[in-house]
């Protein structure tokens, strides 16, 4: 199959070669009429008329007619073919929209913000909200869809180069709304199988203090780190934070540096954000921003 983007670009370029001979030819039967009958090419006195052409009436309703068929059977073609064309997804990844964040289910795996995929394999996308109206769309890769809380949507990805490709929540929904970033990083099935193994696992605990900061805290009541006793479900899945490229789907790059700062007061990062500021002392800021970026 060819990825969905590519079935999209195809139909808007024949759509708008059908528009543009239109453009042409209605403006040119404009120009030259204006031209043909002004005025002063007419003999005096006979003002210019035209009526009951019923030629002219039939093909200008039939001709709007065929060309809309057209495009429909076109459309249709093209609506089928990226919603599936009857090839089997190889993968199938649920995703969930959060003010404003993304979550992505790998059966029972699960991140947040950034989603991996195979290249040359169809990926078939559940989509539904936790809260508000999101939008998925990752242009390069497929359709749009809307993600409605209670409903599940479907979209296609494919990807044929591996890469990194970015996309953003595209229906209004809330303040940070534009912080809503995804990326999606497209690999070969040996390294996406590397990756999702590597997902799977807990996290490797090894008890030091940003380990022991994290759960004496409220982190704990929002956030999981598989492997600890943090299992909160409200906020992104914290397992292997530190794998990701970037912190609060997108508002920053992803390095010690920055986890301390988006610890320390994320709404200087992301107003409205529903991640509060933790009261901690900068020893504690410290250890807690490094053992997170040491999630591997
Ligand atoms: Cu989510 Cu806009």
């Amino acid at each position: 199959m060819r990825p969905p983007a590519e079935a999209i670009s195809a139909l808007a370029l024949v759509v708008g070669a059908i528009a543009l001979l239109i453009f042409i030819g209605v403006e040119g039967a404009l120009i030259y009429a204006v031209l043909r009958y002004r005025s002063s090419r007419l003999p005096a006195g006979r003002p210019a008329r035209f009526e009951r052409n019923t030629r002219l009436e039939i093909a200008w309703t039939a001709l709007p007619a065929i060309v809309l068929a057209v495009v429909f059977v076109l459309m249709l073609g093209t609506m089928a073919e990226i919603g599936g064309g009857g090839v089997e997804p190889g993968l199938r990844v649920r995703v969930a929209g959060h003010q404003w964040w993304w979550e992505f289910s790998y059966g029972p795996v699960t991140t947040a913000n950034e989603m991996h995929i195979p290249i040359g394999t169809a990926v078939d996308l559940d989509l539904t909200s936790a809260d508000v109206i999101h939008s998925f769309w990752v242009p390069e890769l497929g359709g749009k869809s809307d993600m409605l809380p209670g409903t599940t949507n479907h979209l296609r990805l494919f990807a044929r180069r591996a890469g990194i490709y970015e996309g953003q929540c595209s229906e209004f929904c809330g303040v940070e709304h534009a912080w809503m970033r995804i990326r999606v990083v497209a690999e070969s099935q040996a390294d996406f199988d590397r990756w999702l193994a590597a997902q799977g696992r807990p996290a490797a605990t090894r008890g030091g203090d940003g380990e022991r900061i994290f759960l004496a805290n409220i982190c704990v009541n929002c956030h999981t780190i598989r492997g600890t006793a943090a299992a909160g479900a409200a906020g992104p899945d914290l397992t292997h934070v530190g794998a990701r490229a970037t912190l609060g789907a997108g508002v920053l790059p992803s390095d010690v540096a920055r986890m301390r700062a988006w610890i320390a007061d994320p709404q200087q990062y992301k107003p409205g954000a529903l991640m509060p500021r933790v009261p901690l002392s900068d020893p504690e800021l410290d250890a807690l921003a490094a053992y997170l970026v040491s999630l591997k």
